[in-house]
């Protein structure tokens, strides 16, 4: 369980990246974490579409961030075509906000994808299950899961059916900030990577 960081204790940049870093992966592993929630931003155009996705996976010493979707959502789209994707968590407790950036790879029935689905439980595997893709218009309002899916009737090995759909979206972070609040003085900081290794750390005016 990470503790807010104290002002006293804001002395030096490797402290805040470590920290940001620890934030992170406590944000994945931790269903309970503010931070299990980010938001993530894409391009289309002139125009950022975001959305609200769950922080799969962080690997701290690579500097990259992993989250599940629907190979047929409409964000994959947006990350196909220009190959880059923004994050966004917040946590009030720890007074943090981390805003991250960098090039986004999708893999499709790969060995992570194959790591990660079995990772998945059985309830949620359904969502990967719909003949229907996500975003298709319907008539009526409904959860778009047939009668099976909505009971659970259905064995982990039928399951599988859902791998097809399921892709792992990898982030190469370049790009960090970190944003801390506090009643005695904002704080802020900035970090660049390159090839997973910092390349740059500074303080930013808050
Ligand atoms: C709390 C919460 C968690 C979500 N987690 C995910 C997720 O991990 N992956 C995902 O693809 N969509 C997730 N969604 C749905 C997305 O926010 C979004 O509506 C959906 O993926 C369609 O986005 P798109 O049309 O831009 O592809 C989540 C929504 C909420 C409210």
């Amino acid at each position: 369980m990470l503790v807010p960081i104290e002002p006293e204790e804001i002395i030096d940049l490797p402290f805040v990246e470590n920290q940001c870093w620890r934030m992170l992966v406590e944000g994945a592993t931790n269903r309970k974490s503010a931070m299990h929630q980010a938001v993530i931003s894409t391009a289309k155009g002139n125009l950022a579409f975001m959305r609200t996705v769950v922080l799969r996976r962080v690997d701290a010493d690579t500097r990259k961030i992993y989250l599940h979707t629907d190979i047929r959502s409409k964000k994959i789209e947006d990350i196909e075509r220009n190959g880059h994707l923004s994050w966004l968590v917040y946590d009030q407790v720890l007074r943090s906000q981390i805003r991250l950036s960098g090039k986004a790879i999708v893999h499709h029935l790969d060995d992570l994808c194959v790591e990660q689905w079995s990772k998945t439980g059985h309830h949620s595997r359904r969502y990967y299950m719909t003949d229907l893709p996500p975003t298709t218009e319907i008539e009526q309002p409904s959860t778009g899961l047939n009668q099976s899916l909505t009971a659970f009737d259905y064995t982990l090995q039928e399951s599988e059916a859902g791998f097809q759909h399921f892709i792992v979206v990898e982030t190469c972070i370049e790009w960090m900030e970190w944003y801390y609040t506090h009643s005695k003085g904002n704080r802020r900081a900035g970090f660049t990577y390159a090839n997973g290794i910092l390349s740059r750390a500074t303080w930013l005016m808050p």
